[in-house]
């Protein structure tokens, strides 16, 4: 192509409008810095704006559709912490956006869905980041065995999806999509346009020929998905692993699925042996406790269907800083700076001169506003130096009038509690059972109204 007939044209990372200058906001949706600069072809318009994923040859009555031969087949993986986080396995034709931090464990967890997958089915995985042999090594590591697995080391999209013609596989993989690339879009890859061309061709393909996809994603410097926003919308499930790299656990969590809930998570340990799953969540997440230590507080959140119990640890020290300290990990910042400004006026407790600093064990995120209680009470077990009994559990939302509000299933959140030995259970007055059967005799239900009530657990 003759060097004249490239144009450079800028993109919106948001919605995909092109530009023909730069400006430091996107006329189209409004969004400030996000336009990028890429190189195209005039005569090969890389894209429209509009996404069409779906062809349909002919409209037909919804009553038509036989379900029998249509989406709604789910194929399980194998692993069933993964198969939780899509809501049962991945349904026939669909495409997974699998993303995450470098290094979390993306091509490991998909390698060993390779192993885990009934021998039965075929399975393409595309690399386009690691060679043959490095997949090896990796696959020897993991005990995978791959009968059924053919690898292919290529990022030109147009021969991966011959390949996908070839091979006819049940489970394709593509590892990244940030890799690949399109011929006809001239920018880089890893540029919104290629991202966005190549996902398209191959959500295509996977739509016609009915075979599930996995795309890794990469993540930008902000935690989101690399590339097009548009991305997100394409895809049927998006899921994103979470956890920080420097601990073991690893949380996957679906924030769109079109065939399932979005609150269910898979939670796995990092190993060398690969990614394990962790049935028990509430158990591992609380085995290293500490005992009679003060700032520490037990949770218990609703994760989808299932109920897991998680510390929250805060440390209250005087400030060296004209304005104090607040570090908050795991937990909303927003949320906090809001609880802590209730304790100060509804509990007389001034911390404007204190350092906050909080987390949540194994690097759990808790965005539940039932964990409120809990916030509260490590942030004073810590400030007053009071432990709080390691066998309590504490839950409730904290309205702004210091008033504790009620939370949902509350039966399974105190089962979960007595099931792993703790005795306490600190709930709002309005979430009180009705019906509690089987639970073991000393268990205590403490119901609270405000959060002054709990003061006294202090005195
Ligand atoms: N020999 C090993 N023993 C234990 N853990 C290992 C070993 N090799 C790799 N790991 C773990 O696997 C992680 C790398 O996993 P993986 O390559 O699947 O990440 P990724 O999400 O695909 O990263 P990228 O985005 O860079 O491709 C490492 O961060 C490390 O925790
Ligand atoms: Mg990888």
């Amino acid at each position: 192509m003759a060097k004249n007939d490239l144009k450079t044209v800028y993109v919106c990372k948001e919605c995909g409008h092109v530009h023909p200058k730069w400006s430091g906001k996107c006329r189209e949706c409004g969004s400030w810095d996000s336009l990028e600069e890429e190189v195209t072809s005039p005569a090969q318009p890389s894209f429209s704006n509009g996404v069409s994923i779906v062809h349909s040859t002919e409209a037909e009555l919804i009553s038509d559709i036989d379900l029998d031969t249509r989406e709604e087949v789910r194929m399980e993986t194998g692993i069933s912490e993964f198969d939780r986080a899509l809501g049962g396995g991945i349904v026939k034709g669909s495409v997974v956006l699998i993303s995450g931090e470098p290094g979390i464990g993306k091509s490991t967890i998909l390698l060993q869905i390779c192993k885990s997958l009934d021998k039965g089915r075929k399975i393409l995985y595309v690399s386009g980041e690691e060679s043959s042999t490095q997949i090896k090594l990796r696959a020897e590591r993991l005990g995978v065995v791959g009968d059924n697995v053919f690898l292919l080391c290529e990022t030109n999209v147009d021969v991966i999806l011959s390949y996908v013609d070839k091979i006819s596989p049940d489970l394709l993989i593509i590892d990244s999509i940030q890799t690949t690339f399109s011929p006809s879009v001239d920018s880089i890859p890893g540029s919104i346009s290629q991202v966005k061309q190549c996902a398209l061709s191959i959500i295509h393909k996977s739509k016609d020929a009915s075979i599930s996809t996995v795309l890794v994603g990469h993540v930008n410097k902000d935690g989101g998905i690399a590339g097009p926003k548009v991305l997100e919308h394409m895809v049927d499930v998006v899921l994103t692993f979470e956890g920080e790299r420097s601990q073991f656990y690893r949380l996957i969590r679906a924030s769109k699925n079109r065939f399932g809930s979005t609150n269910e998570i898979g939670v796995f340990e990092m190993g060398d042996r690969g990614l394990i799953e962790v049935t028990d969540p509430s158990r591992a997440l609380l085995s290293e406790k500490p005992k009679n230590v003060a700032g520490s507080c037990t949770v218990c959140v609703h994760e989808g269907t299932r109920p897991i119990l998680a510390e929250i640890q805060a440390l209250v020290s005087k400030t060296v800083y004209p304005a104090p300290k607040r570090v908050v990990t795991g937990l909303d910042y927003n949320r906090v700076s809001i609880l802590l400004a209730v304790i100060e006026k509804r509990l007389g407790i001034y911390l404007s001169s204190q350092d906050v600093y909080l987390n949540v064990i194994g690097g759990l995120r808790l965005d539940e506003p039932s964990s409120d209680l809990a916030i509260v009470m490590s942030i004073i077990s810590a400030y007053r130096n009071i432990e709080i009994d390691d066998k309590t559990v504490a839950l409730g939302e904290v309205g702004l009038l210091g008033e504790v509000r009620s939370v949902s299933f509350i039966t399974s959140r105190i089962k979960e509690a007595s099931r792993l030995g703790y005795k306490r259970i600190i709930i709002p007055k309005s979430s009180y059972p009705k019906d509690l059967k089987g639970l073991p005799e000393g268990f205590e239900i403490v119901a609270v109204k405000s959060i002054t009530e709990i003061l006294k657990l202090f005195a």
